[in-house]
């Protein structure tokens, strides 16, 4: 049986600009699937300094690199959280990812479906911009959020991001997410700004899901290595978080 018969789902999370909180997003979000049931893993593929292993206080001994290497297999580099989180720690250079060509991406995401077969969602945290080893990790992802920030730098790459999806025919499943935005209602304007230039130049809308507003409690929670649900739960941040996780179940994993 294929992954895909077993209806799991691939979530990629993008950015044409880096520190929009690609990081911050992907553990959050991957943290309130499994507080809503589901069994996830976390592929890092970002190469930011703040990354998913040190945002979930994990250490990992070894990571991506060594399965690139061939020295490990997904199964002996992925560590779990207390939480339940399969990570699939980062990649330590910029060369070990550029070579995921080689490897593919989507044969990576197969082999950690094939490690753990009651897998049901995979949250990947893509590097930012628009590299080829970052597209690859894109079309082996079937949903993609492609998070912004309200600056026009951060507009202006998000929209280079889009382009390339539509020019591949990827808009289906790929969702704007504005963060860092002061409420609910102004990441939904910047949504309606994004979508006019999409709709204008592109010719065809995007879609959107939810917003993450801006809250010092996720600041906070990664330098306390804390999880937001079960120390936050009541902040705007495991709301959000909840919010989009249970959307993004109904859209597209029913
Ligand atoms: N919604 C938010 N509210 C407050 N701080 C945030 C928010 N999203 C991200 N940050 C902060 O922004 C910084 C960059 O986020 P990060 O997730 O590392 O970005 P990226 O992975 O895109 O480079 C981090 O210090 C993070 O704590
Ligand atoms: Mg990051």
């Amino acid at each position: 049986m294929s992954y895909t018969d077993k209806r799991t789902h691939v979530i990629g999370v993008a950015s044409g600009k880096g520190g929009v909180g690609k990081t911050t997003i992907s553990v959050n979000l991957a943290l309130a699937l499994i507080a809503q049931g589901k069994k996830v893993a976390l592929l890092d593929a970002d190469l930011g300094l703040a990354n998913a292993q040190l945002l979930l206080g994990l250490n990992a001994p070894f990571n991506l690199s060594d399965v690139i290497a061939g020295k490990k297999t997904v199964g002996e580099v992925s560590i779990t959280s207390d939480e339940g989180l399969i990570l699939i720690p980062g990649a330590s250079g910029d060369a070990e990812l550029a070579n995921i060509n080689a490897l593919t991406a989507q044969s990576l995401i197969q082999s950690i479906f094939a490690e753990h077969s009651d897998l049901d969602i995979i949250v990947v945290d893509a590097a930012a911009g628009l590299s080829e080893s970052n597209l690859t990790f894109m079309r082996a992802c079937e949903t993609r959020l492609v998070v912004l920030q309200d600056e026009p730098a951060s507009i202006a790459d998000a929209y280079g991001l889009i382009k390339l999806q539509s020019k591949e025919r990827r808009m289906e499943k790929l969702y704007v997410l504005p963060n860092r935005v002061a409420n609910q209602n102004s990441g939904r304007d910047l949504f309606k700004k994004m979508n006019g230039v999409c709709m204008r130049f592109l010719e065809e809308p995007v879609s959107y899901i939810h917003a993450i507003e801006e809250d010092s409690v996720l600041t906070l929670a990664t330098r306390k290595r804390e999880n937001i649900f079960k120390n936050y739960g009541h902040s705007k941040s495991a709301k959000n978080f909840s919010a989009l996780a249970e959307a993004l179940v109904k859209s597209n994993l029913e």
